[in-house]
Parts: C-alpha cells; structure tokens; sequence
C-alpha cells in the first residue's frame, strides 16, 4: 500500500472576505499535496472554514444577520478563491455541517471520560479578535493606557460558569514531547517560544461559553456551548470520519502537517496534543507556523485602505505567477513584504524571460528547423551530460529535499540556477548557427535542450500546475511520465520515433508591465 501523507491548512473564519495571508498558507499547502502525490504517496489534504465563536456572532450581529447566514456567504468566498488558486483539496470542511458536531462531541465525551473537564466559574481576559484567553501577565498596554492582547487586540474582562479542560496536568507529557520529538514545532524559533511558554506553567482552559450559544452544543449540558478552538481544531479529525477509528481514520491518522500561521501556534502545539491525549487519540507529526506577508511593510488592516484582494492579484497576474511569487521570493518560515513592482520583476525576469524565453527558442527552433518533429541525437557531447547531470541533481536531489522541508524558495531557487545553466547552453552551443554548418549537431542540441525542458517543467508542476501542465501537453508528454521517476525514464527516443510533431509554440508567460494604480498612492 502507498504511503499516505495527510497536511491541513488552519481553517479561516468567515467573517469577512479572504485577504492574502489566506492565499498564502493554501497555495503553499497546495504545493506540497501535489509534491508528495508526485511522490507516489497517498495524500489527502483539508482546508476550510471555521464557522463558530463569538467573532462570527458579533459580526453577524453587527451587520443584522444571522452568523449562519454570514458564514454561508463568506464560506463560499473563501471556496471560490481556493479554486481559482487551483487548490487541490481533498476535502473543504466547515464547521458547520453535521459530522463536526458529531466529532466535537464525541471528541469531548472522550476528554470527559478520562477526568479531564469539570466545571467552574471563569474569570479573567478574553479576545474576541483572537477567540482567545489570557492571562494578566501577559497582557501589554496600549497608547491610551487600555488592556491590549500580546497580539495587539483588545480585551474584555469575562465572568461566567464554564467548564475546563486540566491543561495543567500536561505541561510535563508537552514537554516531554517537544524535547523527543524535536521536529514537532517548525520552525525553530516558534518551538523556542512554545517550550518558553509551557515551562512557565499552564493553568486549566476554559472550553465551554455560557454568554452565548453560537457553537456545537456541549452533551448533556444545556447553555453551554463549546470554545470555538475545541470544535476547530477537531476539524483535522472530523475530515477523516472520527469517532469512526476504521477508513479514513485508520489510513490518513496521525496527521503528518498541519501548516498554519505563526500567531495561532499555541492551539496546535499546546492545546491540540494536550486535548488528543487526553482522548487517547495519536499525536500529529508536525506543526509548522509560518511567516506573515506585509504589503510594502505594512500589514493590511482596513484603517490603512490597503487590504487586497488575492483575487485580484490573478486577474492581474495570473494564477501561476502568483504561485511562484509567493513561494519564491520568502523564505517560508518568516515574514516577508510585497508589492506589484516585487511581483512584475520576478515574473519577467525569472518566468519571461528565463525560463519562458527557454522554452520559446527551443520549441520555435524545433518548430522550424525540423518541421516540428523531435530532433535526433547524434551523439552527446561532455556538455549535454554536464547539462543532463546538472538538471538531474537539481531535480531529484535538491529539489525534492527541499520541497519535503518546506524550503519553498530554495527549491526554487536550484530551480533557476539550472534554467541559467540551460540558458548559457543554449547561448554557447548556438542551434541556430549549425543549422548551416553542422546540422547534426543543431538537432542533438535541441533534443538534449527538449529533454531538460521537460525535466524542469515536471519539477515545477506542484508550484505551477496549470502552465507547466499546458506546456508539457503541447511537448507530447504523457501525463505518466509527469513525475520525478516518469520524466527519468526513456522517454525521448519513443516520442521521437512516434513522429510526434509539435504546434506551433506559444509563450507561456507573457511580460507583464506594472499596473497603472499601483505605483501610485502606495508611496
Ligand atoms: N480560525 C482560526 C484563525 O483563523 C484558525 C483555526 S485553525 C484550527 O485564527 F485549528 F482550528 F483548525
């Protein structure tokens, strides 16, 4: 049986339109699905809405609907940017729908058997920005004096009978699984701040609210209904078809990845593992927290008016262009600033003009020096195998190790060092020059140009699905041999042999210019 590989993004509340950060964290979700299906692995991968809580009903309130309402519309947003991104999902959950009720409870009903709630009064700070509890300590103070989150938000004092989860009885298993197993926080510096956090002691958590009712009802405790981060991050077991330990459960369970942002890392490495423990329910493999995008070092906020829309960075850009940005330019785990000029550089000189102009020249060449039939190889010379060995290293060593660490930029990055070697190739060897003196050696060129093309197509179909997909569709690559084992294999000479004739090329990434408005203003 294959390996399996299941990755979850956080699920996002509804209570406004998807903004980039949210485009960010699912493309690069989407990327490694599709990197560990190329692998042969089994994958399934989760995204979704987190539809409950007193931020989705003060919202909703405010605007003079029901949350249900609210959430139904902005859910379908947030699904329609997912499939323009063309994200691969598995399964797009909301909090809503009946199974996670199911799930919620039946994961509760399994904390409660094992001791781990009771009820008490519970007074102290919340965030509804954050859906959040504090403590005192960690509060900080804001310009006009005011209580402030450690996040930034404000906080209200809160008094009302909850029920609680003894979180405190796990600070030591946490630690013990931290220091096990060293990979579980990614990256590094989150890990240091979660083992700071939990070795300065942790107090029960309040998991039920009374104040309210917008919420998976708690069994067998009419008013209550569970905190919103204890029916959220139940999402990652509802997809599988928990409390059902068969199908699903038994194939995908643990999680291997739950990608999520920096500032949400204390639910899923603190609150998550101390809640399936205490349910007896296997532990996920791997939080990863990454790093946020600033607009032109800012972060977007509506006061500042520069909140933007990541669909219509498609329209402008395209889908694939977005992809690459964003998972070329940052390093991962950190944040990083945007903006159109970042974007439009990037895209002409790495798309248009490297790797674009690559498979222009070389297909046009073929298009017209042989009529569109696979050229021949007469023979390789030291420089195709230095190229061959070149494009093979990148591809199936430093590629994939970094794509399976989620070095986004650096895979990218090897990715582009051999398109320049291609292109230095293609300058040096000169196919256009032979026709006339050496026509020979003209077709070996751009047969050995043809394969590497191919190859470096194929490495980059996680990051750019549908171009690379369309590019290789007009090249007569069967969609077999797009995988890192099917693109090594001996393919050429079949193709060839099969009279395959190529169409008459078209650019695949046009030169983009810098949209009228964004220059302006943005100063
Ligand atoms: N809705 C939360 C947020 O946007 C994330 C929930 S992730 C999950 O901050 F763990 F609860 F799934």
């Amino acid at each position: 049986m294959a390996e399996t590989f299941y990755l979850t993004t956080a699920i996002h509340y509804p209570n406004g339109k998807p903004h980039i950060g949210h485009a960010y964290e699912t493309i690069a979700a989407d990327v490694l699905a599709r990197f560990h299906r190329q692998m042969g692995r089994q994958v399934r991968f989760q995204t979704g809405t987190d539809e409950h809580g007193l931020k989705m009903a003060q919202k909703a309130r405010d605007l003079g609907i029901t949350p249900r309402a609210l959430a139904d519309e902005m859910s379908g947003y947030f699904r329609d940017l997912f499939d323009k991104l063309d994200i691969s999902y598995d399964r797009y959950i909301r909090t809503t729908e009946d199974d996670h009720y199911r799930a919620s409870q039946a994961l509760w009903q399994a904390m409660e058997a094992n001791g781990d709630l009771y009820l008490d009064r519970y007074e102290g700070w919340y965030s509804v920005r954050d859906e959040a509890f504090y403590d005192e300590s960690e509060l900080v103070d804001g310009e006009g004096g005011e209580k402030l989150s450690p996040q930034g938000t404000p906080v209200e004092w809160t008094v009302e009978e909850t029920w609680f989860f003894r979180l405190s009885k796990y600070a030591e298993p946490l630690l013990a699984l931290y220091r096990d197993n060293p990979g579980f926080i990614r990256p590094e510096s989150r890990r240091n701040e979660v083992v700071r956090f939990v070795e300065g002691g942790l107090r029960d958590l309040s998991v039920s609210r009374t104040s309210f009712d917008w919420g998976v009802p708690v069994p067998g405790s009419p008013g209550h209904v569970m905190y919103v981060w204890v029916d959220a991050l139940t999402n990652y077991l509802t997809g599988l078809g928990y409390p059902d330990e068969t199908g699903n459960m038994a194939k995908f369970w643990p999680a291997d990845l739950h990608l999520i942002g920096k500032d949400i890392v204390r639910f899923h490495a603190v609150y998550w593992p101390a809640f399936l423990m205490s349910a007896g329910i296997a532990l996920p493999k791997q939080v990863f927290g990454h790093g946020f995008l600033l607009n032109r070092g800012q972060k977007e906020s509506k006061s500042l008016g520069n909140v933007t829309d990541p669909s219509e960075l498609v329209d402008a850009y395209g889908v694939d262009v977005l992809r690459y940005f964003l998972l070329r330019e940052f390093s991962f785990g950190q944040d990083g600033s945007y903006s159109a000029e970042a974007i439009v550089n990037r895209a002409n000189s790495e798309l248009a003009n490297s790797f674009g102009n690559l498979a222009q020249r070389t297909l046009s060449q073929v298009f017209k020096n042989c009529e569109g039939y696979l050229p021949r190889i007469n023979g390789h010379t030291p420089e195709d195998e230095a190229l061959f060995a070149h494009v093979d290293r990148v591809i199936h060593a430093e590629m994939p190790a970094a794509y399976a660490d989620l070095a986004f930029a650096q895979a990218l990055e090897a990715w582009m060092g051999a398109v320049f070697a291609c292109n230095a190739y293609i300058d040096a060897q000169a196919p256009w020059a032979l026709k006339k003196t050496d026509p020979d050696r003209m077709q070996t060129v751009l047969a050995t140009l043809y394969i590497v093309i191919a190859q470096l197509s194929q490495a980059v179909i996680p990051v750019m699905p549908g171009s690379m997909g369309k590019l290789l569709d007009a090249m007569g690559i069967a969609p077999e041999l797009r995988s890192p084992e099917g693109i090594r294999s001996h393919w050429y000479s079949p193709l060839a042999e099969s009279e395959y004739r190529l169409d008459k090329p078209e650019g695949l990434f046009p030169r983009l210019e810098l949209p009228e408005a964004a220059g302006e203003g943005a100063e």
